[in-house]
């Protein structure tokens, strides 16, 4: 596991700029049948500013992320958390799922959905059995979702890389434990960002 923690100082700027649909992700959400209603910009990697200041060893340290099941980007709010993930995966030019998770996302199963979709959009065309066993009556995440999901990811050739923003507004014991379970049990492929304000929920 790695700790990448913001230190430099930068203007703050008022506004994040507003997160453009790629073609693909729109499409999967748009296609995407469930009982649940799904809010395709939470899915949109935000666009990273223009010209954002440079942050090398942030950025390098980065890199290791390929190499890596769980990386965490931690740091107090304003710091730049985001805008340094979605700019490091703008300049390497990689497609990544991304989830702007909010309060709402406490919910194991929404949670999931949100997850999976990213996967998706990830490439490789992951999701679909997860989603399917998401939406069977009485599904249970750990018993129907997990398994589907890593052997989806375990079936891919290249990387997975989802990056799950405002991790901190998770609280529910519940889906941490899903987490905990998916780090357990997923293959190489996978390569998951955490981007929150602390990282005392992630020990
Ligand atoms: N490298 C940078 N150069 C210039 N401005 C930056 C840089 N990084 C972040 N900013 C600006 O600082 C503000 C906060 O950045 P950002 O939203 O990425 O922070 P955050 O740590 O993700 O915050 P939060 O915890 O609220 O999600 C934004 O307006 C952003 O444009
Ligand atoms: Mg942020």
């Amino acid at each position: 596991m790695q700790l990448l923690s913001s230190s430099s100082d930068f203007a703050l700027q008022p506004t994040v700029p507003r997160a453009q649909p790629t073609a693909q992700a729109a499409a999967q959400v748009a296609e995407h049948d469930a009982a649940e209603v799904v809010i395709a910009t939470k899915l949109f990697v935000p666009n990273p500013r223009e010209a954002p200041i440079a942050r090398p060893r942030l950025q390098e340290q980065l890199h290791e992320v390929l190499d890596t099941l769980l990386t965490l980007v931690v740091a107090p709010a304003g710091w730049g958390k985001s805008t340094l993930i979605a700019h490091w995966l703008h300049q390497g030019n990689l497609t990544a799922g991304w989830v702007s998770l909010d309060r709402a996302d406490d919910d194991i199963m929404r949670f999931w959905r949100y997850l999976v979709l990213a996967a998706g959009h990830a490439g490789g065309g992951v999701g679909a059995a997860a989603l399917h066993r998401l939406d069977g009556a009485g599904a249970d995440v750990e018993r129907d979702v997990l398994p589907a999901f890593v052997n989806e990811l375990a079936a891919v050739p290249g990387d997975v890389v989802v990056v799950l923003d405002d991790y901190h507004l998770v609280t529910n014991p519940v889906v941490h434990a899903s987490i905990v379970a998916l780090l357990e049990h997923a293959p190489p492929q996978l390569h998951l960002v955490l981007g929150t304000r602390s990282d005392r929920r992630c020990r």
